[in-house]
């Protein structure tokens, strides 16, 4: 598969098969994803996989803190509130999203609902958490970042599919007591990923981009 193969073929998926990723294929693409680039090569990423029993414990860990109304207590800052024209793509995407779950703009219960899903790993038999050193501030959020995207392409290409979450990173307490995290380490976000289920509607999903001269200049 070509990288621009890769890269059309991923989408945000959330609903996953119950079939688990075989472990050495796991292997295989977590040590492919080491070849990501990163500021003065620091790596930052210390990457948790999580499956299995202990993938289900976190899910009804992370799904009592939700229903019991905390309030979300992330390690890193990810209060923006978007404006112009971002706040435009993002209800852009929302749209897209509950249009294909068939939920109207106006069932905020619907929208609850289909939300707490992230936190039921959409079903996927894996979730990984990306966590670095706090103290690594914005220039360990980028390299993370495009280590996420590595993953997410090598995913597509083996077949996988996959779902980048931010609201994994929302309520870090019960991910750091079961990966046992020290204080000075942060959980960024995290991802699920597995087989998709195709016949799931939300997974019909889709969003689109602006054109080139939107975003890019060409400069001399
Ligand atoms: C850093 C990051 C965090 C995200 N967080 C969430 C999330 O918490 N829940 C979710 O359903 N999608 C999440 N997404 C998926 C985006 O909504 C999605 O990438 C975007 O709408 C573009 O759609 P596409 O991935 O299908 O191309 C996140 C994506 C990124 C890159």
């Amino acid at each position: 598969m070509s990288v621009v193969d890769a890269l059309n073929s991923r989408v945000s998926t959330r609903a996953f098969l119950d079939k688990p990723v075989p472990e050495e294929l796991l292997k295989t693409i977590f040590t492919e994803a080491q070849q990501s680039p990163s500021n003065c090569n620091v790596q930052p990423w210390q990457t948790y996989v999580v499956s299995g029993d202990k993938k289900d414990q976190l899910k009804d860990k992370l799904l009592t803190a939700i229903m019991s109304g905390k309030a979300p207590n992330p390690d890193f800052d990810w209060e923006v509130r978007y404006e112009g024209a971002h706040r435009d793509r993002q209800f852009g995407a929302a749209n897209a999203l509950y249009s294909a779950m068939g939920i109207e703009r106006s069932d905020k219960q619907g929208r609850q609902i289909a939300m707490a899903r992230n936190w039921s790993f959409f079903d996927a038999p894996h979730a990984v958490f990306f966590t670095m050193d706090k103290y690594l501030n914005i220039m360990g959020a980028v390299d993370i970042g495009i280590y996420a995207q590595t993953l997410s392409l090598l995913l597509a290409e083996h077949g996988l599919a996959s779902c980048m979450q931010g609201a994994l990173g929302q309520f870090p307490d019960p991910v750091r007591d079961m990966l046992d995290l020290p204080e000075e380490r942060g959980i960024l976000f995290g991802m699920s990923f597995g087989y998709a289920d195709e016949s799931a509607d939300v997974n019909r999903a889709r969003t689109d981009r602006e054109p080139l001269e939107a975003s890019v200049t060409f400069v001399g």
